[in-house]
C-alpha cells in the first residue's frame, strides 16, 4: 500500500522534529543535581597540599581529616542547616595509577581507600566530593585524567563519590580543554551515578577565548570563573569586583542545576575581620554561590559558626527561584546589590567599600530596588545581617539610611506588600548596628 505524499511529508517532518529535539538535548547536563547551590566543606583553602602526616597529623590531607569533618558536620549542626558535601581537593592521590590504570589514593594517608571513606561519609547522611584534573597532571602534580575520562568517572562512581571538582591545570590545547570538560561530563552521566560536576572550565578558557556559558551550563553543575580565593579581604574584594564587572554575561545563565562559583567561603579562618566575614556571607548569598566552606570545623569561633549557620542567609542563598543577584550601583565607595527571590521578594546588600574611617551612612530610595517594584506600593523590610531586626513597613518613596562599617555589609530582605497596609508606612529609617549581641 502506497503512502500518500502528504502523510509521508508529515512523517518526515515529525522525525525531523524528533531529531532536532534530540540534538538540542544532546550534551545537556540533565543530572537533576544542584537545583540550589551546593553546600558543604572543601579542604583546599585551609589545608592546601599538606601531605606531611608524620609531622602534622592533624592538618595533612588524610582520610582522618575528612572523617573528622564529617563527624563535626553532623554533631555541630552543619548538616542540619544544609551543608552536605564533604569534599576532597587536590593531593589525595598516589603519584601513579594502579596496574589497571585506575587512580588510587595515597596508601599511607588513605589506608582504608576511598570506597570506605565514602561509606563512612554516607553513614553520616552526608555526601563525598573528590578532585581530578582535565589535563595530564593536577595543579599539584598528581595524575590527571587526560586519556582516562571514562575509566576515572567509573572509578569515582564505583567508590560511591557524589561530587567531582574537575580542575583545568596542564590541559594542553584549547580544544583538549573543551573536549575534556565535555567528555568527563558525559562519562559521569554514563556511570548512572548522581555526581555533581564542578568545573573550572571558564577560568582556564577566558585568557584565550570568551567562554560560552550556555554550553558550560549544559555540561557542568557549577563553574569557577575567577582566581583562587585566599584568606584576605583583597581576595574577597577582587572576586566581588570581577563578578560585578562581568555580571552582564554571567548572571542570567545561573539557575537551578548550574551556578557561577566564586570559590570557597573562608569565614572562620585568620584573614578576614568580622565585617569582612559578614560581607563574604551576604554577597555569596546574593550571588547564589555554592557555599563550600574551607575552614577547620574543629577550631571555629562561635561568631563564625553563627554566621555560617545563619538560617535566614542560607534561605536567601538557597532561594528556590534560583536567580543570581547583581550590583545595582556603585557610588562613592558604597555598593548596592540585589537578588530577586521567590514570591516577589528581594535580598538587598549594602556594602561599604571604604577602608578608612568609621561607620558611614548610605542613603537610597526604595525605588532603586527591583526596578522600582520591590516596594511598590509597599514593602516590609527585615535586616538579616549583621543582626536580625525588623525594619517595619515602607513604601515606594521611602528613603533608607543604612549604617555600615568599613568593608562590612548590611543584608536586608524586602518583601513586597501588594496593597497599602492600614498601618502607615515608615518614611524614613535610621538603624543602628548592634554588634554587641555577638
Ligand atoms: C587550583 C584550583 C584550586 C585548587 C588547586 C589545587 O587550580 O583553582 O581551587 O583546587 O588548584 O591544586
Amino acid at each position: 500500500m502506497g503512502t500518500a505524499p502528504g502523510s509521508w511529508r508529515g512523517a518526515t517532518l515529525a522525525w525531523a522534529l524528533v531529531l532536532l529535539a534530540w540534538a538540542g538535548r544532546a550534551g545537556a547536563l540533565e543530572n537533576g543535581l544542584a537545583r540550589t547551590p551546593t553546600m558543604g566543606w572543601l579542604h583546599w583553602e585551609r589545608f592546601l597540599c599538606n601531605t606531611d602526616c608524620a609531622h602534622e597529623p592533624l592538618s595533612c590531607i588524610s582520610e582522618q581529616l575528612f572523617m573528622q569533618m564529617a563527624d563535626l558536620m553532623v554533631s555541630d549542626g552543619w548538616k542540619d542547616v544544609g551543608y552536605e558535601y564533604v569534599c576532597i581537593d587536590d593531593c589525595w592521590m598516589s603519584l601513579t595509577r594502579d596496574d589497571q590504570d585506575r587512580l588510587q589514593p595515597d596508601p599511607e594517608r588513605f589506608p582504608s581507600g576511598i570506597r570506605k571513606l565514602a561509606d563512612y561519609v554516607h553513614s553520616k547522611g552526608l555526601k563525598l566530593g573528590i578532585y581530578g584534573d582535565v589535563g595530564n597532571k593536577t595543579c599539584a602534580g598528581f595524575p590527571g585524567s587526560y586519556g582516562y575520562y571514562d575509566l576515572d568517572a567509573q572509578t569515582f562512581a564505583d567508590w560511591g563519590v557524589d561530587l567531582l571538582k574537575f580542575d583545568g591545570c596542564n590541559y594542553g590545547t584549547l580544544d583538549q580543554l573543551t573536549e575534556g570538560y565535555r567528555n568527563m561530563s558525559l562519562a559521569l552521566n554514563k556511570t548512572g551515578r548522581s555526581i555533581v560536576y564542578s568545573c573550572e572550565w571558564p577560568l582556564y578558557m577566558r585568557p584565550m577565548q570568551k567562554p560560552n556559558y550556555t554550553e558550560i551550563k549544559h555540561y557542568c553543575n557549577h563553574w569557577r570563573n575567577f582566581a583562587d580565593i585566599y584568606d584576605a579581604w583583597n581576595s574577597v574584594k577582587n572576586t566581588l569586583e570581577w563578578t560585578a564587572l562581568h555580571q552582564d554575561s554571567i548572571v542570567d545563565v545561573a539557575g537551578p542545576g548550574g551556578w557561577n562559583d566564586p570559590d570557597m567561603l573562608v569565614i572562620g579562618n585568620f584573614g578576614l575581620s568580622w565585617d569582612q566575614q559578614l560581607t563574604q556571607m551576604a554577597l555569596w548569598a546574593i550571588m547564589a554561590a555554592p557555599l563550600l566552606m574551607s575552614n577547620d570545623l574543629r577550631h571555629i569561633s562561635p561568631q563564625a559558626k553563627w554566621l555560617l549557620q545563619n538560617k535566614d542567609v542560607i534561605a536567601i542563598n538557597q532561594d528556590p527561584l534560583g536567580k543570581q543577584g547583581y550590583r545595582i550601583t556603585k557610588d562613592n565607595n558604597f555598593e548596592l546589590w540585589e537578588r530577586p527571590l521567590s514570591e516577589g521578594a528581594y535580598a538587598v546588600a549594602v556594602l561599604n567599600r571604604h577602608e578608612i574611617g568609621g561607620t558611614q551612612i548610605f542613603s537610597f530610595s526604595t525605588s532603586f530596588l527591583g526596578n522600582g517594584l520591590a516596594c511598590n506600593p509597599a514593602c516590609s523590610i527585615q535586616q538579616i545581617l549583621p543582626t536580625s531586626e525588623d525594619w517595619g513597613l515602607h513604601n515606594w518613596v521611602s528613603f533608607l539610611n543604612v549604617e555600615v562599617n568599613p568593608t562590612g555589609t548590611v543584608l536586608l530582605k524586602v518583601v513586597v506588600i501588594g496593597e497599602f497596609p492600614d498601618e502607615k508606612p515608615v518614611m524614613n529609617i535610621n538603624k543602628k548596628l548592634s554588634p554587641d549581641i555577638l
